[in-house]
């Protein structure tokens, strides 16, 4: 096992204040967020779009790693440069997404499984030969009053182990994503209960297949009322829900914790994250950081619309984000800092 540079990835991707960027949207994701947008949903588009993200000056003073896609990853630079030299050029490990997207799962009526693990041996060892050094996979947990069921989280959280497994064989630090969905107009507290029974059993399953938690990084939901509960929760008391979630289930061996943003705005997730440091500094045994999508890109997309000209607007834009993140990382982030631009 390459467990040297299995080390390195690690130290890398939690270096300093930095966190990831998931830039990984399939193309049917990335198509919908264009379409939302008024963006031509051509693969060129796509392409300039990741240019954009790519090249953004400074990116790499606050992002760490990112995440890219199949398509992604083979394209460069109008000017012929690999997107995944771009991203070493700016100092970002550059990761890959590898599962095969959700399918319905049989037996299992509203619940889905992620797909991907035939083949993979062979797709890993490819993409490491590319120079990706760190992979995500994704499963999804619906809630509804009847769901999840055991059969679909012990089936997906299985497969995210072995998954794992087969990523540090090859030499590659796996992200693992149990994302528990906001939709719906469940509270707080059954997200929270539903979250930690899900990360109980991917972390049995972990160890069940000889996965090593010092090269995992865990990316989680935070725990949030659903989308339509009527009800919102206060950001400290998200705060303190997602923290103590975590705490009582995912073991200290783990090296870092990278949130997704789930659907929630970009102000949202950057105060929710800056309210767990405030509140448990010097308290957690790993690091916790960021990887989120829409919550770093939304905005810049907004902006950039497609247009030439629009491309620095949207960079500046993106790269300010990623900054909040940051300073949301070290708990020094103030909702006025939205607003400064060269904060
Ligand atoms: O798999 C989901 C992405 O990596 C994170 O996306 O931050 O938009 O939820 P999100």
């Amino acid at each position: 096992m390459k467990t040297k540079e299995l080390t390195n990835t690690i130290k890398a991707l939690f270096a300093g204040d930095k966190g990831l960027l998931a830039m990984d949207e399939s193309i049917p994701t990335c198509n919908k967020r264009f379409e939302e947008a008024g963006i031509p949903q051509t693969i060129e588009y796509r392409r300039a779009y990741r240019e954009l993200i790519v090249t953004a000056p400074n990116l790499g003073k606050h992002i760490s790693g990112a995440i890219l896609f199949d398509e992604t990853i083979h394209q460069s630079t109008k000017d012929g440069i690999l997107f995944i030299d771009m991203l070493k050029k700016q100092g970002i490990v550059p990761g890959i997404k590898v599962d095969e997207g959700t399918t319905d799962l049989a037996g299992f009526p509203g619940e889905k499984i992620t797909m991907g693990l035939d083949g993979l041996k062979e797709r890993l060892a490819n993409y490491y030969n590319m120079g990706a050094r760190f992979a995500k996979w994704r499963a999804v947990i619906n809630i509804s009053p009847v769901l999840p069921s055991r059969g679909c989280i012990e089936a997906n959280m299985h497969a995210l182990a072995r998954y794992a497994a087969l990523c540090q064989e090859a030499g590659i630090v796996p992200i693992v994503e149990p994302e528990v969905l906001m939709d719906g107009p469940h509270d707080l507290k059954k997200c929270f209960d539903v979250t930690i029974r899900v990360q109980h059993v991917l972390f049995d399953q972990l160890f069940a297949q000889n996965v090593n938690l010092k090269w995992v990084i865990l990316k989680p939901n935070m725990v949030l009322p659903g989308l339509s509960n009527p009800k919102p929760a206060s950001v400290d008391k998200v705060a303190e829900a997602t923290v103590t979630c975590l705490l009582q289930s995912v073991p200290a061996a783990v090296p870092g914790v990278a949130f997704l943003s789930g659907g929630q705005s970009a102000e949202a997730a950057t105060a929710h994250l800056n309210a767990m440091h405030v509140k448990f500094k010097g308290k957690l045994p790993w690091a916790l950081t960021f990887s989120f999508a829409r919550a770093i890109q939304q905005p810049a997309l907004e902006i950039w619309k497609g247009k030439d000209e629009n491309v620095a607007e949207a960079q500046k834009i993106l790269v300010h984000r990623a900054s909040l993140d940051n300073a949301a990382r070290r708990g020094e982030y103030n909702p006025e800092m939205e607003h400064d631009l060269n904060a």
